[in-house]
């Protein structure tokens, strides 16, 4: 027994004098950990795909060192339950010494791990969720995706001016639904329109049918939709049963509806829907062109959609942040050097607002429309450095 405790040590001893002695060697304090939680399976997988494909892309560009270390990511699947993020943020912080953790799919996980973020003074980088109180949450939150309240407010505001008066809404039943609810609502309103019902539908298992028959009766000028990434192919599968456009009803949304990685399977009845978002791969930029061109080469038949470049940004973000320290990964420090940082993303230019750590970025009105054979969200007019609405308006308040 004591023998083999003794040659295992002597082994230990062996091998880590090796280590220290080899030239070729990584140190461990010049290793960066980046522990990226995202649901990789479940109903909310194909945010997961998107934002690792992202990650991976940004690595192979642009290599795996930043402020001269060597960043590592690790990614982990939470299957999109909160009870697992927080355990996976727990893991990552403390048994693989995590210096950021990011990622987080749903707004529920990024709330779940905002607690412990704090209490260990890590940055969480926010890649994918978009209720606008995330970044309250936690001083260690910055978000690279989106709020709903940001993107949702130009749709509202191009229905003002279109002549829309009489609307219905229908949402998921969760923080980011319940921000664009809140959001067109107050649009609408503020502008004399008048709003006939607010439908939610449930997050799991969504039922859209009975919201849709509903809406219909009411016979607004114009119903307005929200789910999450990944539903909305089956909510627009419903809706092209209806045939709203024959009883005179636009059907509008924010671009999570027709989100590009679903949009070419929805069908012709989607030509001509407009949506406001942060992000469409038709995007005419060449930052854009050249990343749709890597993404699609990396990842044959998936189109990159706007979850993917919260996830690139959020790289992006990580990198510059470890650059500017010289590699120090003292938390506070890296969430310091992320404030006010501003970049040109694939999306259009962005930065992190210095006062919230939210994101800042143009917002698009988009239309859907076929190009060489392909359905795409086509910009056709910009609403430029938008803030989230619900900070802003309390910071005007201040
Ligand atoms: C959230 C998730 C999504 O897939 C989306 O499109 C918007 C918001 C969220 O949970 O915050």
């Amino acid at each position: 027994m004591n023998a083999k405790i003794t040659r295992r040590h002597t082994l230990a001893a062996f091998a880590l004098a090796a280590t220290a002695l080899s030239p070729f060697a990584a140190h461990a304090e010049d290793v960066v950990k980046v522990g990226v939680i995202l649901p990789m399976t479940g109903p909310s997988a194909s945010t997961g795909r998107e934002i690792a494909a992202a990650i991976k892309l940004f690595q192979a560009q642009k290599g795996d060192k930043a402020g001269g270390k060597k960043v590592e990511v690790i990614i982990k699947d939470d299957t999109g339950v909160a009870d697992i993020t927080k355990r996976l943020a727990q893991e990552l912080i403390v048994n693989d010494k995590a210096s950021v953790i990011a990622g987080f799919g749903l707004t529920p996980l990024a709330l779940a791990v905002a607690p412990i973020a704090t209490q260990a003074k890590v940055p969480a980088v926010v890649m994918a969720a978009g209720t606008a109180i995330i970044t309250e949450a936690s001083p260690y939150i910055v978000r690279t995706s989106f709020t709903l309240p940001q993107n949702t407010m130009p749709i509202a505001q191009w229905a003002v001016k279109n002549g829309i008066k009489k609307v219905v809404t229908l949402v998921t039943d969760y923080g980011p639904g319940i921000d664009a609810e809140k959001t067109f609502v107050a649009t609408i309103k503020e502008n004399g329109g008048q709003v006939l019902d607010s439908l939610r539908s449930p997050l799991k298992n969504p039922e859209f049918a009975p919201f849709l028959q509903k809406a219909k009766d009411l016979k607004p000028d114009a119903l307005f939709l929200f789910v999450p990434s990944g539903q909305g192919a089956a909510l627009m599968k419903q809706v092209s049963e209806r045939d709203f456009a024959k009883e005179g009803i636009k059907v509008i949304g924010t671009g999570d509806v027709t989100d590009d990685e679903q949009l070419n399977n929805m069908g012709d009845a989607v030509l001509g829907m407009i949506t406001s978002h942060n992000y469409s791969a038709d995007h005419d930029s060449p930052e854009n062109k050249a990343y749709v061109a890597a993404f699609e080469k990396a990842n044959p038949g998936l189109r990159p959609n706007f979850m993917s470049v919260g996830g690139y940004d959020g790289m992006a973000l990580i990198y510059a942040a470890l650059d500017k320290t010289k590699g120090d990964t003292n938390g506070t420090k890296l969430v310091e050097a992320m404030k006010g940082m501003s970049w040109t993303s694939p999306r259009g230019p962005i930065s992190i607002d210095p006062e919230t750590r939210d994101i800042i970025q143009n917002v698009y009105i988009r239309k859907v429309e076929k190009k060489n054979g392909q359905l795409y969200n086509v910009e056709f007019s910009t609403m430029a450095n938008v803030k989230d609405p619900f900070k802003a308006a309390k910071a005007a308040k201040k």
